[in-house]
């Protein structure tokens, strides 16, 4: 494992963690090099990373990414994929724009597709921690993860993000369930009397909402961090990632996070034999995330 200390031009940044503000690193990765680029970039004016640049003002948000998300359009391959894992915030008593506003600049200026608006739906807070009640509306539940194509084709499985059937549906579809589903007449007059419908294919398609507390507080990284008397205030779970690695990507692809803090997307991305870079601009994430990649894998890459 290596950490590429910035450079005029990256000779092979795969399975390296590079330490530099992504938007000059960036510029170093060739054209249409990469097949996904799925991160989270720093929330609007939320966080300190001890970062180069951190705090950037919601209404300054898309004036910040924009020349950022130019570089990601650029390094993906043309049937390539973006996923943005972003969330909004209040201002001023209302919930800014800013993310909305970023979706349409995507779309409209930098030349992505938005493929599907996923929602992350983190139930693990505990019921009256983060409460917004006295602020006129509930507390904030989920996060927006954002699908964009390149261009009109993109790499996508559904197998590997099936959702397990219940119990009962798995009793239908081996026609031992109660009742003739083939019968059901629906208020909606949809006709589920085909065989497609109730054939067993190993799982349902998961839908757009993806349900995952975010429980990695114990994990490697954290106790590295604790040793290292440093903190990170904003991971995302594994899980998530995962979701969108395996869905959007084949064995062997390249998965590219240029705002990779703890490392999550590539050690994902290694677990799942990918190849992946990781860009961050905090030196020490980066030392971390290659120490945490080491202890998980014992510097075996699976992605070559
Ligand atoms: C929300 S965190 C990402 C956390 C990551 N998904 C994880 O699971 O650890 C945002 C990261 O962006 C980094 N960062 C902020 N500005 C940056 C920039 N211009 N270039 C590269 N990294 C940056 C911060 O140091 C921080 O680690």
């Amino acid at each position: 494992m290596r950490i590429t200390k910035k450079q005029k031009y990256l000779q092979n940044a795969i399975n390296s963690f590079v330490y530099g503000n992504c938007e000059e690193v960036l510029k170093q990765i060739p054209n249409e090099s990469v097949d996904l680029v799925v991160t989270s970039p720093p929330y609007a004016d939320q966080r300190d990373y001890g970062s180069l640049e951190s705090s950037i003002s919601p209404d300054q948000y898309v004036k910040w990414f924009a020349p950022k998300a130019k570089e990601i359009h650029r390094v993906l391959k043309n049937n390539g994929s973006f996923v943005l894992n972003i969330n909004d915030k209040v201002v001023g008593g209302y919930q800014h724009l800013f993310v909305f506003e970023l979706v349409l600049h995507l779309c409209k200026k930098t030349g992505f597709n938005l493929v599907r608006d996923y929602i992350w739906y983190n139930p693990a807070t505990p019921p009256n921690v983060f409460s917004r009640g006295g602020y006129g509306r509930t507390k904030k539940s989920h996060e927006y993860c954002f699908w964009f194509s390149k261009g009109p084709e993109w790499t996508f499985n559904l197998d590997p993000i099936r959702k397990p059937y219940g119990k009962d549906m798995l009793k239908f579809l081996e026609g031992k369930g109660k009742g003739d589903r083939n019968q059901n007449t629906r208020p909606s007059t949809h006709n589920f009397n085909c065989e497609k419908v109730w054939t067993n294919k190993g799982g349902s398609d998961p839908g757009s909402v993806i349900e995952l507390g975010n429980t990695n507080s114990n994990d490697v990284f954290a106790k590295l961090c604790k040793e290292r008397g440093i903190s990170h205030p904003a991971r995302f779970p594994e899980k998530l990632v995962e979701f969108f690695i395996l869905s959007g990507t084949k064995v062997g692809d390249v998965v590219l996070d240029p705002f990779s803090g703890s490392g999550t997307t590539a050690i994902s991305a290694e677990r799942n034999g990918r190849k992946w870079i990781g860009i961050d601009g905090n030196a020490d994430y980066c030392e971390l995330a290659a120490a945490r990649m080491e202890i998980e894998f014992g510097g075996e890459s699976r992605g070559d």
